[in-house]
């Protein structure tokens, strides 16, 4: 199993905070945000990651995490010029992904639960992992039948058709590759991980697990000062 941090993006949204630096770069408390991530893929034993950056401020990402020595794992870098999609880190990650299957996760996701099990018991098709949420118009939004099937995917629908949202962590086979290619870009001109996790589905391939613990895309103040609350009171509670 591979891992990738997508780590692109301009950070729009954080502005000013984003300006001269990059939004996975700010702090959450005590740690830049592409940590906790990081430390996600580092807890289910994945040492094999790819970095995806955006140009500006690259360098600022190798002077932080390096060679992956300092936390047990390789890391490779690669750029993305323009942010289109985040399904596209599938094509820039082609030969990095080689034969294996991949986990990626987004770098302003921090999430509370361990996905060791999760991630080590996969086999094939693809693996997504959804939590109730009270505005589901900010993300992919998953519908599920009376038995918790998933039925639907939708990425930010204005009448969302439930409150449950897919985070960003996401396991695929090997075939994400061969998928991607397919995918044509959405009206905003990205590669949609919604519509490639919606040929698994299509596929009767895509597993949707739940989220148990806390969940925050900081990509807002509001997330932001959340997860900054919530791993201040983590890390109190290591330290007692
Ligand atoms: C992206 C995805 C969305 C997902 C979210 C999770 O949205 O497009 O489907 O629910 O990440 O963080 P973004 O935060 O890039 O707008």
């Amino acid at each position: 199993m591979k891992g990738i941090i997508l780590a692109g993006g301009s950070g729009t949204r954080l502005r000013p905070l984003t300006k001269v630096t990059s939004k996975q770069l700010l702090p959450i408390y005590n740690k830049p945000m592409v940590y906790y991530p990081l430390e996600t893929l580092l807890q289910a034993g994945i040492k094999d990651i790819l970095v995806i950056i955006a140009p500006d401020h690259a360098g600022d990402f190798l002077k932080l995490l390096g060679s992956g020595k300092d936390f047990g794992c390789d890391f490779t870098y690669e750029i993305q010029d323009k942010p289109e999609g985040l399904a596209q880190a599938f094509l820039i990650g082609e030969k990095f992904i080689g034969d294996d299957s991949v986990t990626m996760v987004l770098g302003d996701n921090l999430f509370e639960d361990d996905f060791s099990e999760a991630i080590q018991s996969f086999e094939s098709g693809a693996r997504v992992f959804a939590k109730e949420v009270p505005d589901p118009e900010r993300f992919g939004v998953v519908e599920f039948d009376e038995n918790m099937k998933a039925l639907s995917i939708e990425e930010k629908p204005a009448q969302p058709k439930s409150n449950y949202c897919v985070t960003g962590l996401y396991i695929y086979d090997n075939t994400v590759v061969e998928k991607t290619k397919r995918l044509q870009p959405s009206d905003r001109g990205e590669l949609e991980i919604t519509d490639l996790n919606m040929m698994y589905l299509q596929d009767e391939t895509l597993d949707v697990a739940k989220v148990h613990g806390r969940w925050f895309d900081t990509g807002t103040f509001e997330s932001w000062y959340e997860a900054t609350n919530f791993a201040r009171e983590r890390a109190m509670q290591e330290s007692a």
